[in-house]
């Protein structure tokens, strides 16, 4: 009877081990039809690509031997990245319909907490997103408030930047607070003196957690979050969270008190009178609609204008040529406003080309396939996450000859004229093109033609220049460095 037992009990085992290795092997090879990639090891599936490099770099390897779509297998899910201009208009404009969901990742999942206009999809995503993009435009265009606060908020940056007086500083953090200030009155209805000890708290905080650099690969692999010790940094990414949205809970509570409905001042007032009329807004959203605000429109923009500040460093002759197109074209007692745009063609390749060599948000905010669907020969299987690698083209040799030489004559054509900015696509594309761009471009140009119209942008050190390299959290931004202002006189 024992002989029998033992028969059974190691025939089961043997079984359950066959089965296992089987299923094993069988979910370590691509669906049938799947765009290509390396080897998938079993168990571990695409893992060790991870550790050769950033994200940056590998996906340029992986381009480079596998083409426009690739495929990897991590955390169990498939991820396939789209590369190229014309792929990326093929799955995110022409198959819109099956490629504007999102995949619930770590940061969509727990930060966002499925809530606001990021992570959610389908109906209550097209009313959160309407919602966002007709409080910007209310507040940003109609009442053509927004021009007059980007320009107050550019004059309080650039006096911090004069009080340097021409000695190194980091100008990453004024930029910061400049930016988030101007978040802030949208949201709020005011903003902050950048000494202010509760602000200064509260952008350190949002800055540590947008400049995560464990956010991006947590995403791809989310048993990372679960690690002992939070060596990946999990744990606190969500006290931060946690922290932040009780702040804005407190905005919140404060204007539900005082709010006028006839006389709305802010995105926050416009939020709590839709709530009344919208069964889709709610109160769990509110605090996540607000730090979205903040968590897009601060970061992206920031850094932008910090990778500005380095490719003009390194750049002295493009900082002349700025500057003289601006004498020319504007009084000298003021600084540059909307109006001048159209006259200052230079200064707007110099924006396009920082956008399209910092490329600040490389691989877009991931999305989801809700079916089966071929592209060209390829079948993208249904709940993979689809990453718009946006990079590809931005750094495509073939659109842009020496990609990574800073050359904004990219973008003027013979007459003088700016043109070609649709070659780039920093605010990705589709359905889930980004809302904020018009307010973006306003805050770029802005800024970018003050600082350089005020000052001489110079090395810490004379003939020392900082590295061009970033780190990638949730955008893309240069590593710390330091510059000297120096005002014209
Ligand atoms: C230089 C500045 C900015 C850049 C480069 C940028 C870029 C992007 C990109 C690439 C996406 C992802 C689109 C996709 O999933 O395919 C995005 C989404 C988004 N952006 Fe921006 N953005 C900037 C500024 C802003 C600002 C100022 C705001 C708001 C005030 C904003 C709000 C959003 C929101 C809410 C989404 C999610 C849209 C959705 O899921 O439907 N962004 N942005």
């Amino acid at each position: 009877m024992q002989v029998i037992n033992l028969f059974c009990s190691s025939g089961f085992l043997i079984a359950f081990i066959i089965i296992t290795i089987t299923l094993f092997l069988l979910k370590s090879r691509r669906p049938y039809g799947s765009p290509p990639g390396p080897r998938i090891l079993p168990f571990l599936g695409n893992l060790t690509i991870l550790l050769k490099g950033n994200l940056i770099e590998i996906s340029e390897k992986l381009k480079a031997t596998y083409g426009n779509l690739f495929s990897l297998s991590l955390g169990g899910k498939w991820i396939v990245f789209i590369n190229g201009n014309e792929h990326l208009r093929e799955v995110f404009v022409k198959h819109a319909e099956f490629f504007s969901d999102r995949p619930k990742v770590f940061f969509i999942d727990k930060v966002l907490q499925n809530k606001g206009v990021t992570a959610q999809n389908g109906h209550v995503w097209k009313t959160h997103r309407k919602f966002m993009e007709t409080v910007l435009h209310n507040l940003g265009f109609e009442k053509n408030s927004m021009k007059s606060t980007i320009l107050e908020e550019t004059q309080h940056f650039l006096s911090v930047i004069s009080d340097s007086n021409g000695e190194p500083i980091n100008v990453s953090y004024p930029t910061y607070a400049a930016v988030s200030n101007i978040i802030c009155s949208i949201a709020f209805g005011r903003r902050f003196d950048y000494n202010d000890v509760e602000f200064q708290k509260f952008i350190s905080v949002m800055y540590e957690l947008l400049s995560n650099q464990n956010i991006p690969v947590i995403n791809l692999l989310p048993i990372l979050q679960y690690l002992p010790g939070d060596i990946f940094g999990a744990k606190r990414i969500l006290q931060q969270t946690h922290w932040l949205k009780k702040e804005f809970k407190r905005f919140i509570a404060e204007h539900k008190d005082t709010i006028d409905t006839e006389n709305s001042r802010d995105f926050i007032d416009e939020y709590i009178i839709e709530k009344g009329k919208n069964a889709c807004l709610t109160d769990d959203d509110f605090p996540i609609a607000v730090f979205e605000l903040f968590g897009a429109g601060t970061d992206t923009i920031s850094n932008t204008i910090t990778w500005s500040v380095l490719y003009l460093l390194k750049n002295p002759d493009i900082q002349n040529r700025m500057r003289d197109e601006m004498l020319c074209a504007i009084p000298t007692d003021r600084l540059p406003t909307m109006a001048d745009k159209l006259n200052l063609p230079f200064c707007e390749a110099v924006i396009a080309e920082t956008q399209r060599l910092a490329n600040v948000l490389p691989f877009a905010i991931p999305h989801e396939v809700t079916e089966d669907v071929m592209i060209g020969q390829y079948k993208i299987v249904k709940g993979s996450h689809v990453i718009p690698n946006l990079s590809s083209v931005q750094h495509d040799e073939e659109l842009f000859a020496n990609h990574l030489k800073f050359d904004p004559l990219r973008f003027i054509d013979k007459q003088g004229k700016f043109y070609g900015q649709e070659r780039i696509v920093p605010f990705s594309l589709g359905k889930r093109v980004c809302p904020g761009e018009s307010l973006a471009r306003m805050e770029l140009f802005l800024f970018i033609t003050a600082i350089v119209k005020k000052f001489r942008i110079l090395p810490e050190e004379e003939g020392i220049f900082p590295s061009s390299q970033g780190q990638l959290g949730i955008a893309y931004k240069p590593n710390p460095f330091k510059v000297r202002f120096i005002e014209w006189n």
